[in-house]
């Protein structure tokens, strides 16, 4: 089988995804098959189209924007090249936290009190009672994102220069834990909790060794457990995703029981580096990265 491995893009995320894909190339090709690797620029529907023999699936190991967020599965729809991950609409919907949270507020899903609040909205201060979390409303790997607590300065400096769109979702703080949730096919594997060692669970801490404990599975109650993993599934299906993606979440322990379990996102281009979350968690059931990624291709829908 002949797999064409998509990585790098021009996004936020473009270091990760290189390595992503990196991860992704070697182990396929440890396991027999052709593997073509691309640095993907806006040249790619040409080369793809060109490549021989035609790739039987894409691998798409791209993150962020023009990756993650429906448009090149779109140009992969038209090219009908079969593709890992979510189809054009899911990835799409997926990449809009702000969507994604109304969508799924209607199936029952519960997540932190938003808003959409314009750049002029967050310079003139009152927005929500602090602390809040203020969010590209479609970035990923914490891209932009910064916590406003109780006395901080209420014109967060980095929102003169913002350059992430024109408007942010602002969300309520929900104190706690860090879970996350990967979901294969229609199987939620387990449930990790991070723990940054310093700040919160940002872009340095996601990708530099030591700067995070992972436990798996989460030292939280089986029912807190099942929750997360009971609406990782829902919302994967929700959205109509396909193949694997991960959910991400807060648990506030104070409040107790299974309402302390708040929805943040989904991922549907879930990071495949050493460090990353899925991969992981495969690992905890037994399953290696090399079968991870062979289950991709084998369960590429789209
Ligand atoms: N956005 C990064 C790659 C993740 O969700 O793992
Ligand atoms: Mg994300």
């Amino acid at each position: 089988q002949h797999v064409a491995v998509l990585h790098g893009g021009w996004s936020a995320e473009r270091e990760v995804s290189l390595v992503s894909g990196a991860a992704v190339a070697s182990a396929l090709k440890e396991r027999g098959f052709r593997v073509t690797l691309i640095d993907v620029g806006r040249d790619l529907p040409a080369l793809l189209a060109a490549l021989t023999p035609r790739p039987d699936v894409v691998f798409n190991a791209l993150h962020g924007r023009f990756g993650e967020d429906g448009t090149i599965q779109g140009v992969l729809d038209i090219l009908g090249l079969r593709y890992t991950h979510s189809g054009m609409l899911a990835s799409a919907i997926a990449m809009d936290k702000s969507a994604t949270k109304r969508l799924l507020n209607g199936v029952g899903i519960r997540s932190p009190n938003g808003m959409v609040a314009t750049r002029e909205q967050v310079l003139s201060g009152d927005i929500m009672p602090a602390p809040y979390v203020l969010k590209p409303n479609n970035e990923g790997s914490s891209v932009g994102i910064q916590i406003v607590r109780e006395g901080d300065n209420r014109h967060p400096s980095y929102a003169e220069s913002w350059n992430h769109g024109e408007t942010v979702l602002i969300e309520q703080y929900i104190p706690g834990h860090d879970l996350t949730v990967a979901v294969m096919g229609d199987r939620a594997l387990t449930v990790t909790e991070i723990k940054p060692h310093s700040g919160f669970y940002d872009y340095s801490a996601k990708y530099t060794d030591g700067r995070a404990t992972h436990l798996v599975p989460a030292p939280a109650p089986k029912e807190v457990l099942e929750e997360a993993m009971r609406v990782a599934v829902l919302a994967h299906n929700t959205l109509g995703c396909t193949g694997v993606s991960r959910s991400d979440f807060r648990w506030d322990d104070t409040i107790s029981g299974i309402s302390g379990v708040y929805f943040l996102e989904i991922n549907t281009q879930p990071g495949m580096t050493p460090l990353s979350l899925v991969p992981e968690q495969a690992a905890y059931l037994g399953i290696s990265f090399g079968e991870l990624v062979v289950w991709m291709v084998e369960n590429a829908v789209c």
